[in-house]
């Protein structure tokens, strides 16, 4: 089958087009042929290296979290799925014609969604709402900021907070303040100081950005209040009395399926900003690094 692989560290000219071997789907697994993958920010941190420590890959690796397309094999023991169903999931080596992964990381795409834009889901809206329902656990009316709110996964930690009855504020550049308008809860300009000293005391913060923002933001959170956080644990939070909740997504299928009927429904918006064939995966890279406002999907077939 064609893949992309890594072949060693570095920009994008280590990305290349292979022809690897087909995957089979063992006990418990099932197999999809792949109708779009997307580009999310930890493909380019484990291809450039700055995730060796932490995440080494063995080269030549096949990248990918997202994976959306047809079942074409199930292994025994699999009962939820069977041959024909398109489905999506949060998966590994997505860059390839064909993805196998364990039955609980597969839902259902819903019938009126393109399955080629149901690759764009798997890994944000998972991690958003992970983020909001595992880590933060925000209760009805309390106030919740959301940093990097019109990125991906902040839309879907919006998306979660929201429908758990919180208060949302949408942190985000003062450059999105017209497209977080849209989101419909309150807006916060976090490269404003002004418009940060005039927050509200805040409950929690479910933190997609990290670095100096959330550093800056960590003052305005009550003693006792959560960090719940997408990047690992900020520093110095812990030493002020708040509660501290790293988040590292986890596959869940099931879970997936609402999401995607959620998105199907326009109760989250997850916008796209270029669909790219599989093979200008290097253009499709680029641009997703350079921050286009909206997903990049990889059109695998
Ligand atoms: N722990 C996990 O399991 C996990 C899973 C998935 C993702 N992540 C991480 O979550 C982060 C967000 O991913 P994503 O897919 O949502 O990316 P994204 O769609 O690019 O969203 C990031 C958003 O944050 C904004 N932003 C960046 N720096 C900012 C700042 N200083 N102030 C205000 N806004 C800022 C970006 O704006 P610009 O585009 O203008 O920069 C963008 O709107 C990434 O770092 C990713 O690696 C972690």
């Amino acid at each position: 089958m064609r893949a992309i692989v890594v072949t060693g560290y570095g920009d994008v000219d280590k990305l290349e087009v292979r022809n690897v071997p087909e995957p089979s789907a063992a006990p418990g697994e099932v197999k999809v042929r792949v109708t779009a993958s997307s580009v999310n920010p930890i493909d380019w941190k484990l291809r450039s290296g700055v995730y060796r420590q932490k995440s080494p890959l063995e080269f030549p690796a096949i990248l990918g979290r997202d994976a959306s397309g047809e079942v074409v094999a199930v292994g025994t023991g699999v009962r939820s799925i069977r041959v024909g169903d398109k489905v999506l999931g949060l998966v590994n080596r997505a860059y390839a014609e064909y993805v196998v992964d364990k039955e609980e990381a597969w839902g259902e795409v819903p019938a009126s969604m393109d399955p080629v834009d149901a690759g764009a889901l798997p890994l944000v809206t998972l991690t958003g709402t992970q983020l909001i329902e595992e880590a933060v656990r925000p209760r009805s009316g309390e106030v919740v900021l959301v940093t990097g709110a019109v990125g991906s996964v902040g839309r879907s930690a919006v998306f979660a907070a929201r429908t758990l009855g919180a208060r949302v504020l949408a942190g985000v550049r003062r450059s999105q303040q017209q497209e977080a308008a849209k989101l419909n809860v309150g807006v916060v300009a976090l490269d404003d100081d002004s418009a940060i000293a005039r927050l509200p005391q805040l409950d929690s913060i479910a933190d997609t950005v990290g670095g100096e923002t959330i550093q800056k933001l960590l003052g305005k959170v009550k003693t006792g209040g959560v960090i719940g956080s997408v990047l690992g644990e900020p520093p110095r939070a812990k030493e002020r009395g708040l509660v501290v909740r790293a988040h590292m997504v986890h596959p869940n299928g099931r879970r997936l399926a609402e999401l995607a009927r959620a998105v199907a429904q326009g109760e989250l918006v997850i916008p796209i900003a270029k669909k790219f064939p599989l093979a200008e995966i290097r253009e499709a890279q680029t641009l997703a690094e350079s921050g286009p406002g909206g997903k990049v999907v990889l059109l695998v077939r």
